[in-house]
């Protein structure tokens, strides 16, 4: 029986409370997590290539033919996608939002006549792979649609923000390396214009990874950052930095230069994981280094709303973190990494599409929570 209210997209059946896609050989198939009646499972078909079942694994038995595909594009799940809707009528009634909470409604900001200072936002989690630097670009080229002035800043040596911006890192000259490593580098030289209007981005490439090591000699070396991005904040409504996946000296530069901080969290078995570690950096930074630092938002992401396991660590999620998760929740769609071969944001690459909506409520969201305090 499927769940309540979910029914099978085409190329899709109901098996147990998900739905799963229809092949019509399994030899090839491998390991997938499987969630049938709320079990977690670990479900074998075929053993080609097989793994050892996770520790949580309790069932081993998908039906021939039948495997759950994570990265399948689903048709959008109304009932999910309606909790985007950017549409003031359709909002205010009462409405669930994914998280089991009742949805506020986020207006569409209106226009600003003057700009800055920036409002700095880290995109942190030490977990590898859970949309730091998706959620970056498009939260970021969704601000700049809503007429806000944007600076992304890749902190990340493996430079993949400025990939996902069509950004070729190894044919740059300049980077944020130079901006923080040489005195009297201007900003100026080493920014770059996105094709999204009001966004820029300061880029980086693997010429960052020495930055770790040379900063630990310098003179507060945790702010090299701010006073890097210092000249820069009178020019922008939001600069966001794009983490990377560790709590070292460039993360702590990172927190040290935040107003607020997001962290992604996959919507997966070990997501909580690591995330007490995360915590107690950020609670350090502000004891010692950034007092104005807070911890903005839990940002769900790769939901899928169709299987019960996503829903569980959901809820297991607002659980542990109350109303610091947002509401807006990003569903997974294959359209995310389509968006970095394009090397361009969701928002222009598919702008009707359920993702972009999902980012463009975030941006509203964020901009709900600024103006709040
Ligand atoms: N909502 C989503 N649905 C499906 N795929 C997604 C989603 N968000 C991100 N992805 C994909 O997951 C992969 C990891 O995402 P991303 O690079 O944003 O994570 P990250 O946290 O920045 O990773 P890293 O820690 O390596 O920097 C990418 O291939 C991306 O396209
Ligand atoms: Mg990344």
């Amino acid at each position: 029986m499927p769940a309540a209210g979910v029914s099978a997209p085409s190329g899709f059946e109901a098996v147990g409370s998900v739905a799963v896609r229809t092949f019509a050989t399994t030899s090839h198939l491998t390991t997938a997590h499987q969630t049938m009646d709320g079990q977690h499972v670990n479900a074998m078909a075929g053993n080609e290539g097989s793994r050892e079942p996770t520790p949580f694994a309790d069932f081993e038995d998908v039906p021939e033919g039948h495997f759950y595909d994570p990265d399948a594009e689903y048709e959008p799940d109304p009932e999910y996608a309606a909790t985007l809707a950017p549409d003031a009528a359709r909002q205010r009634r009462e409405r669930v939002g994914p998280t089991g909470r009742p949805l506020p409604y986020f207006p569409i900001p209106g226009p600003l006549t003057d700009h800055g200072p920036a409002q700095i936002i880290a995109m942190c989690n030490q977990k590898g792979g859970v949309g730091k630097t998706t959620s970056t670009i498009n939260l970021g080229a969704a601000l700049a649609e809503y007429g806000r002035r944007v600076l992304l800043v890749d902190f990340d040596p493996q430079g993949a923000l400025s990939v996902g911006l069509g950004v070729n890192p190894m044919e740059l000259d300049l980077t944020v390396y130079n901006l923080l490593m040489e005195r009297g580098m201007a900003a100026d030289e080493v920014l770059l214009k996105t094709a999204v209007p009001n966004m820029d981005l300061l880029p980086s490439n693997i010429d960052l990874s020495a930055a770790e090591v040379q900063l630990v000699s310098e003179v507060a070396r945790e702010s090299t950052l701010q006073r890097a991005l210092k000249p820069l904040m009178q020019d922008y409504d939001y600069i966001v930095i794009d983490c990377q996946p560790s709590l070292g000296l460039l993360t702590v530069n990172a927190l040290t230069a935040a107003h607020r901080v997001i962290v992604p969290l996959e919507c997966e078995f070990f997501a909580l994981r690591g995330v007490a570690l995360l915590t107690e950096t950020i609670e350090k930074v502000q004891e010692r280094l950034n007092p104005e630092l807070e911890l903005d938002g839990i940002l769900a992401t790769m939901y899928d709303s169709r299987t019960v396991h996503s829903r569980e660590v959901l809820a297991r999620v607002v659980e542990a973190f109350d109303e610091h998760v947002y509401h807006t929740v990003i569903g997974r769609t294959v359209r995310f990494p389509e968006t970095t071969v394009a090397g361009e944001p969701i928002t222009t690459y598919a702008s009707n599409s359920v993702g972009a909506a999902a980012y463009r409520q975030l941006a509203r969201e964020v901009l709900a929570r600024c103006h709040a305090e």
